[in-house]
């Protein structure tokens, strides 16, 4: 009898051997699969692609760190596809429900305080008491949550410092030849829409602090909270540094960054906001931060070439989305010696 002709082709292999595969409901179930059996997947997230294990099993998730060359002091967040999922891994405080009503699924991080009973495995938490928990609003991310009904470690698909993915390329660029265990599969959304990582809240103490501005502005947390949210000292894009060792270098491309620039320097790429004139590449011609935040990441990468000696960005204004794009820049721009950092 002839083979059945409408069978699908054979997913195509990466040269690494990675699997690089369309994000297909078959796609899906065989990642889900694969997290269950305690192995990595990469799948894309409304912020960037993240590189996924199961968080209850201590091996799953040190195998991120292998992979990623991730020190293993620095936590990762916990997907989860909704609060209810969220309520048997912490002790959820009072401000959960509201900020979950109002940004979940969403690029809102919560860090909030385990449960002792919690089944995840303490190398998420850095051997902490607090764990990040977040849901994503990506309907690949969601539909492979509940798919595999377990818990989801996930730092960015990249090496640990480096700038993070939001296309399934980037992450093929970053990971399929590491030194680290390889990804069983690499689920394939299409470009992040956010384009930035999640904000970083942490409700785990008295006050709301911001750990890391992200794709949910702080605005729009105060207003849900109703109170005034401090951010960490090293977060404020307009406070003058106390130490130039408080910011570590992170999201970072492999050719020096200058920040504030209107213009470029003998060699230099110049990356533009808003229409800046002569740039090389330009986040957004129109000025508006969520096409800026959509870019900046791709077009670092494209900019990090031997073509250029450096790469100078124009200023980018500090409000709203602003202040998660000033963020970056300033990790990628940051002293390059002490590498070792809070964020990956
Ligand atoms: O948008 C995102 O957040 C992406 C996607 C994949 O969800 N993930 C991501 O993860 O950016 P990662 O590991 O690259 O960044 C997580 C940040 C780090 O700065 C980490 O230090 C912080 O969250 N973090 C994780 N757990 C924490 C905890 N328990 N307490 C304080 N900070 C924590
Ligand atoms: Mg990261």
């Amino acid at each position: 009898m002839m083979p059945q002709s409408d069978a699908p082709p054979a997913p195509p292999a990466d040269p690494a051997g990675a699997i690089l595969r369309p994000a297909t409901t078959e796609a899906i179930e065989d990642a889900a699969a694969a997290l269950r059996a305690g192995r990595l997947v990469v799948f894309p997230t409304e912020t960037v692609y993240g590189l996924g294990a199961d968080a209850r099993s201590d091996i799953a998730v040190a195998s991120i760190y292998a992979a990623k060359g991730r020190p293993d002091t620095n936590p990762c967040i916990v997907h989860v596809p909704d609060l209810a999922a969220a309520a048997p891994l912490a002790a959820l405080p009072t401000a959960a429900a509201p900020l979950a009503a109002a940004f979940w699924p969403g690029p809102l991080t919560l860090v909030v305080r385990r449960r002792p009973d919690s089944p995840l495995s303490a190398r998420v938490s850095a051997g902490g008491a607090t764990v990040a928990l977040r849901a994503p609003a990506h309907p690949v991310a969601l539909a492979l949550l509940r798919a595999a009904a377990v818990p989801v470690a996930a730092p960015s698909a990249n090496r640990s410092g480096a700038v993070s993915p939001t296309t399934a390329a980037h992450v093929l660029a970053d990971l399929a030849d590491g030194p680290g265990p390889k990804p069983a599969l690499i689920l394939d959304g299409g470009p992040c829409r956010v384009g930035v990582e999640s904000t970083v809240l942490d409700v785990s103490g008295p006050h709301p602090r911001l750990l890391r501005p992200g794709g949910v502005t702080r605005e729009a947390i105060e207003a849900t909270l109703g109170i005034a949210v401090a951010a960490r000292e090293d977060a404020r894009e307009d406070a003058p540094l106390a130490s130039p060792g408080l910011l570590s270098s992170h999201y970072a491309p492999a050719l020096p960054v200058r920040l504030h620039a209107t213009a470029a320097h003998p060699g230099e790429a110049l990356l533009g906001f808003g229409g800046t004139p002569g740039a090389t590449l330009d986040l957004s011609p129109a000025g508006d931060l969520a096409e800026a935040a959509r870019n900046l990441f791709a077009m670092l990468r494209t900019l990090d070439s031997p073509a250029y000696a450096g790469i100078a960005v124009a200023p980018i204004p500090h409000y709203g989305l602003g202040q998660a794009l000033n963020d970056r820049l300033r990790r990628a721009a940051a002293p390059r010696s002490g590498r070792a950092a809070p964020s990956s």
